[in-house]
C-alpha cells in the first residue's frame, strides 16, 4: 500500500482534505517504489517556493544516490565511534541501518548568510519550513515522506560530508511507499496551543 491507496491520509482529492489527512511516514517502514531522480528535483523545486526574508535561500539539499548508501553508513559509523568509542554493536548497527532507510534520501542543510542582516534565527525557521514543503511535495506526488534528525543531525563530522560550518544538517528526508497501513497518531488539543490575546501591557 503506498500513501495514494490508503484512504485515511494524504487524501489528495483536494488541498483541505490533505491537510486535515496529512501524516509522515517512518523512515524504516518506506519501501519501493520510491521517486525518480526528476520526481525529486521536482520536490526540492517545490519546496523552493518557500518564505525567505531577504531572498537568501537559506537552505539546500544533498540528494544520497541509492549506491552510495554503504558509503553513507560507514561514514555514519566511523562518526559514531569516534565520538563514543565505547559503543556497543546495536548502536552503531542503528546508525548503519539508518543511512539504509528507504528507497530515497535527501539531506537538507540550513545554510545561513552569516554576513546578511537577516537574523540566523529568521534563515532557520525559513529552512524548518522548506522541510515541511519538501515532505509536502512529497506528498502531492503519492510518495511518503519522513523528516528526522537523530544522533547524526548532530554530528559535525557527519555535517562535513554534506557542506561545511556555519551550515547545519536540519534533517534527513526520506522518501517512499508505505508498505503498510498508516496509523494516526496524538495531535495536541487546540485550545492548548491557541489561545485570545489577553491584551497584556507593558509596565
Ligand atoms: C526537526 C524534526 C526532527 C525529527 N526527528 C525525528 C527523529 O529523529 N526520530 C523520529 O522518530 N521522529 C523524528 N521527528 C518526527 C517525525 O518526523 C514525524 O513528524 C512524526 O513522526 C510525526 O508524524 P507526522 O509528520 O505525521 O505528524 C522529527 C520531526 C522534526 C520536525
Amino acid at each position: 500500500m503506498n500513501s495514494m491507496t490508503d484512504p485515511e491520509f494524504n487524501n489528495l482529492s483536494s488541498l483541505s482534505n490533505y491537510f486535515a489527512t496529512r501524516r509522515s511516514g517512518r523512515p524504516r517502514n518506506l519501501v519501493e517504489p520510491g521517486p525518480s531522480d526528476d520526481q525529486i528535483r521536482g520536490f526540492v523545486e517545490t519546496a523552493m517556493r518557500t518564505p525567505d526574508h531577504g531572498k537568501l535561500a537559506p537552505w539546500r539539499v544533498v540528494m544520497v544516490a541509492s549506491d552510495q548508501r554503504d558509503i553513507l553508513a560507514e561514514g555514519l559509523k566511523a562518526a559514531y565511534i569516534k565520538e563514543n568509542p565505547n559503543a556497543g554493536r546495536t548502536e552503531i548497527e542503528a546508525m548503519e541501518n539508518m543511512a539504509k532507510e528507504a528507497p530515497a534520501l535527501l539531506v537538507v542543510l540550513s545554510s545561513p548568510i552569516e554576513s546578511s542582516k537577516i537574523p540566523l534565527w529568521e534563515q532557520e525557521l525559513s529552512c524548518g519550513a522548506f522541510c515541511m514543503n519538501i515532505l509536502h511535495a512529497i506528498h502531492l506526488e503519492g510518495f511518503l515522506g519522513g523528516w528526522i534528525t537523530g544522533w547524526p543531525a548532530f554530528n559535525n563530522d557527519v555535517r562535513d560530508m554534506f557542506g561545511n560550518a556555519p551550515e547545519k544538517i536540519a534533517g534527513f528526508v526520506f522518501v517512499g511507499s508505505s508498505e503498510a497501513p498508516l496509523k494516526e497518531r496524538p495531535r495536541p488539543n487546540l485550545d492548548n496551543i491557541f489561545s485570545h490575546w489577553d491584551g497584556a501591557k507593558i509596565d
